[in-house]
């Protein structure tokens, strides 16, 4: 038997239940993963609350950890019993001591990189590579704005960005993670719950404004994110925070400065082995470079999943979160 997080109706962290099951065997196609470390990430509480669907219920939760392989489908050819592996994009259930997954999912992970960095960093730092890298192809010496600077993925991001050369505005919602953002790397922070965004990004960029703006807090910074976009640059919308975007009047981007905006999603890019190998190969690179460290804001046990998704919908975590099995 193993013990997994699971909920059999949508609500509050309340629905989170820890039960035991059975380990299951893999398919052809699967590998079954011993977790040693599991990632914390804002997306687990958009499926527990009903804002994104899981494919049934009762479901399990959580698509990001790192451990070693205990069995493999028939299939299976680049994995074996005992390779220790990484994932960040694979179905739902990384909650637990143990997760059956798609091959496909897993890569193998460089003996520099312990299983609690792995499993802080994958689902995240994927995100940032594409998002730096594939939806806007960042140049060094760009002034971009990134909200949410001091989260999980906030702050690789401004790492990833300084690695580059790239200035990141990034916003926070206190003096401690202007702080800590400026410490990983942002070029300067705007404290949104203080200052005029808009106003301030006008002054750090000599009213040129940014060509990318991304934005995961949604409803709440979707207007002055859209204010803080120079004429025909872009705004990638790539998360609900604070709620879902939602009745936008697309005229609003020609007013605006012929603006382009994408709603994109991880999945979509590391959409196959192949590319999901050659954006872990980049992240771990910069992991193993020192360019990217990984912040371990928070460590909690399995059994308290539910705390630790309060913490993290209560503003409370800085960096990564991770819960260890
Ligand atoms: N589309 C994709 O492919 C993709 C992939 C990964 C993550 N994401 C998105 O990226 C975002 C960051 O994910 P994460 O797991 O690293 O979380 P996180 O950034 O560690 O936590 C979310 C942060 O959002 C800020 N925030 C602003 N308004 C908020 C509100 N009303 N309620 C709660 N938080 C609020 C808070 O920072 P302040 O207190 O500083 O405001 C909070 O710490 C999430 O929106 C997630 O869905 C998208």
């Amino acid at each position: 038997m193993a013990k997994r997080i699971q909920f059999s109706r949508h609500g509050g962290s309340d629905v989170l239940e820890l039960v035991d099951q059975p380990a299951a065997e893999p398919g052809p196609q699967e590998v079954r993963v011993r977790n040693r470390a599991i990632g914390l990430n804002f997306i687990d509480t958009y499926y527990r609350s009903g804002l994104y669907q899981p494919p049934s219920l009762p479901s399990g939760l959580g698509s990001e950890g790192a451990g070693e392989v205990e069995a493999v489908g028939s299939a299976v050819t680049h994995l074996k019993v005992g390779d220790r592996v990484a994932y960040g994009t694979g179905p739902l259930g990384a909650y637990g001591e143990l997760h059956v997954l798609p091959a496909q999912h897993l890569v193998k992970l460089p003996e520099s990189i312990s299983f609690e960095q792995a499993a802080a960093l994958m689902l995240k730092g994927l995100t940032v590579q594409y998002l730096l890298r594939q939806t806007y192809r960042v140049d060094a010496g760009q002034t971009i704005l990134w909200h949410a600077a001091a989260g999980g993925v906030g702050l690789i991001a401004c790492q990833w960005a300084r690695a580059l050369g790239v200035q990141l505005i990034g916003t926070v919602s206190s003096p401690e993670k202007a702080a800590l953002a400026k410490a990983n790397g942002a070029w300067a922070t705007i404290d949104y719950s203080r200052e005029d965004v808009v106003q301030r990004v006008l002054e750090l960029t000599g009213g040129a404004k940014c060509p990318v703006v991304y934005d995961s807090v949604g409803k709440d910074t979707w207007e002055r994110s859209l204010d803080c976009v120079a004429p025909r640059g872009l705004l990638v919308s790539f998360g609900n925070a604070s709620g879902a975007v939602t009745g936008v009047n697309l005229g609003v981007l020609a007013q605006k400065g012929s603006l382009y905006v994408t709603r994109p999603t991880l999945g979509n890019y590391a959409n196959n082995a192949e590319n999901l190998q050659a954006m872990a190969d980049e992240l771990f690179g910069l992991v193993t470079s020192g360019a990217i460290k990984v912040e371990i804001g928070r460590r909690y046990a399995l059994a308290e999943a539910a705390q630790a998704q309060d913490a993290l919908s209560g503003r409370q975590t800085t960096g990564s979160t991770i819960l260890i099995p």
